[in-house]
């Protein structure tokens, strides 16, 4: 294990006064490392991985002797896929500015197999190809595998890689490793996630398995756990005794762009609730873990599926809305509807939104209402967390029948615009008592004055390094499946109570998802579709002290058991 247990960053290591490069307190694994993608000629290739490991190779955060081998149908030799990789890096907004220098010696690195995933040939060629690098470089065989492809392919090339003998169990050789990283989504439904998990473990062992979901990359959702754990005025107010409710949103305002085969056998449900939003869910309320690593925290988060109230189908209508979007406009542009899409069915009842009310039944969320909603082509891009806090019991300031105190409100702002706000209510300078709502503003950007790494820079190091903690596990997989298991059945056997589409394209979704929080009356925090600053005054946060860095323990590796 590389990685400390714990370690405080020097300036050396980045932290600069109030400026801190994020990238630069990254650490640089330091077993070597091979990783090989299967689907290597695919979107999340070029737009994701391969990105985010030129953003690594700038800040030379890759491991020594870092090979990467593609596998893909389309032919493609070492020259055409580096040629092809150069040119997404210099397409991609995630990716550092284009160095000659530094893209010249990554290529290097970059190999390619064309190759049929059923067929032996690809598979042999992989072994020979990586078992004489690693001869000649007299080097532990490690290696990093990564299904890139459509999730149909999943469960036939783990088959092949344990038929042809490429796996070796990660703990039990004490010199090498191998790891499979598994992309979303993981399954359809309940049934065929556990299927999937069984094929998987017939070859891997759980702890070599490593689910993305990349919502838990992402600085602002590692910071909720810094937020609630690391700040003592917190937790106590963390409860249904101060909480009035939750809202989760992750809004888009793009449409399925050319996913449309894949969105038709999706739907915003598997594509993002069962997924994303049950991520946010389960950090929002999830206990405290007792250490900072992979099995207690997973623990904690799985505690907090398992007590998600079950879904009831008979009164679906009163806890779960949902939605598909016609024609509009977004940024004042037209744009088509959902049916009117690039390879989707001009009658397809598939649902581009969902609102959800939810219950987590526990002693500490007990009756606080968690209304979750995701939807394409809304009216601006926001993802947050809304928690509302009760309102004071008593008012002894005389206002007027109709002036209302607003209650608390604390906004953590996953994206864009990453950070938190907290509205409270402060008196207006002058004689009289004139209350108004304030709002104290912590901007990322503004603080740190640096952009995060992106979540796949984060995730792929922390695969490399053998730290579970930002990964699903099996069980919590199958839990959040089961959870939407009784909409999934319900929704694809019926139609909608609303005929689709049933909301325009840029606005906030269908008015049912309205009348289901107004009936608790309640409302969606909706953030303001202009750019322009919000017109609460606002409050500042400044850096102060120095900072503390906190590793994540150790992931039991090589001969240790889980606990
Ligand atoms: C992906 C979904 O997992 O997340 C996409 O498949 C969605 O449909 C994307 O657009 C949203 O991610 P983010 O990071 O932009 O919120």
């Amino acid at each position: 294990m590389d990685r400390p247990a714990a370690q405080v960053p020097s300036p050396q290591d980045g932290f600069n006064g109030n400026v801190v490069n994020a990238r630069s307190i990254m650490k640089r694994p330091e077993e070597p490392c091979s990783f090989i993608i299967f689907g290597a000629s695919g979107d999340l290739t070029h737009r994701k991985l391969i990105p985010a490991l030129y953003n690594l190779a700038c800040d030379n955060l890759l491991p020594p002797e870092f090979q990467v081998y593609g596998f893909a149908i389309t032919p493609m030799n070492d020259e055409s896929f580096r040629k092809d990789m150069e040119e997404a890096v210099r397409n991609s907004n995630e990716a550092s500015p284009f160095d000659p220098r530094v893209w010249h010696g990554f290529a290097k690195r970059l190999h390619y197999i064309t190759a049929d995933f059923e067929a032996p040939e690809g598979y042999k060629q992989l072994q020979e190809k990586i078992t004489a690098y690693v001869k000649e470089k007299n080097i532990p065989d490690n290696r990093l595998y990564y299904l890139a492809t459509s999730p149909s392919f999943y469960e036939l090339i783990v088959s092949k890689l344990g038929e042809h003998g490429l796996v070796t169990p990660d703990y039990a050789s004490g010199t090498q490793w191998t790891r499979i990283v598994v992309e979303k989504p993981f399954g359809h439904d309940l049934h065929s996630a556990q299927a999937l998990n069984a094929s998987i473990h017939k070859v891997f062992k759980e702890e070599q398995v490593y689910r993305i979901d990349h919502y838990l990359g992402k600085e602002t959702v590692q910071n909720i756990l810094a937020f609630r754990f690391a700040n003592s005025i917190i937790e106590p107010i963390w409860n249904r005794r101060y909480i009035d409710h939750v809202q989760i949103t992750a809004a888009e305002t793009l449409g399925v762009e050319h996913r449309g085969a894949y969105y038709e056998k999706a739907g915003c449900l598997r594509d993002m609730v069962q997924n994303h939003l049950f991520q946010l869910l389960s950090v929002i309320c999830m206990e405290p873990p007792v250490r900072y690593e992979g099995t207690s925290l997973r623990d904690r988060k799985a505690d907090v599926l398992r007590a998600v109230v079950p879904i009831n189908p008979e009164n679906l209508a009163d806890i779960a809305v949902r939605g598909q979007y016609g024609p509009g406009f977004i940024n004042g542009q037209p744009v088509v509807g959902y049916r009117q899409e690039p390879n989707v069915n001009p009658q397809s009842n598939v649902e581009t939104y969902v609102a959800l009310k939810l219950f987590v039944d526990n002693w500490r969320w007990a009756d606080v209402p968690f209304y979750l909603r995701s939807g394409k082509r809304l009216a601006a891009k926001c993802t947050e967390v809304v928690i509302q806090f009760k309102r004071v019991p008593h008012l002894f300031f005389q206002l007027s029948a109709e002036d209302q105190i607003e209650p608390n409100l604390l906004i953590i702002r996953i994206a864009p615009d990453e950070g938190i706000a907290l509205r409270f209510e402060a008196k207006v300078p002058g004689p009289d008592m004139v209350l108004r709502s304030v709002q104290m503003n912590f901007s990322y950007s503004e603080t740190f004055k640096v952009s995060p790494a992106t979540a796949y820079e984060t995730l792929l190091l922390d695969a490399m390094i053998g730290d579970t903690t930002l990964f699903n596990r099996a069980d919590q997989v199958e839990l959040s499946w089961a959870i939407i298991e009784p909409l999934l059945e319900v929704w694809s056997a019926t139609r909608p109570f609303q005929p689709f589409p049933n909301y325009a394209a840029g606005t906030w979704g269908p008015a049912a998802a309205d009348a289901l929080i107004a009936r608790d009356g309640r409302a969606w925090h909706n953030v303001p579709v202009s750019t322009a600053p919000q017109k609460a005054p606002q409050v500042s946060v400044e850096l102060t002290g120095e900072p503390i860095g906190v590793r994540r323990a150790q992931t039991p590796q090589k001969g240790q058991k889980e606990e």
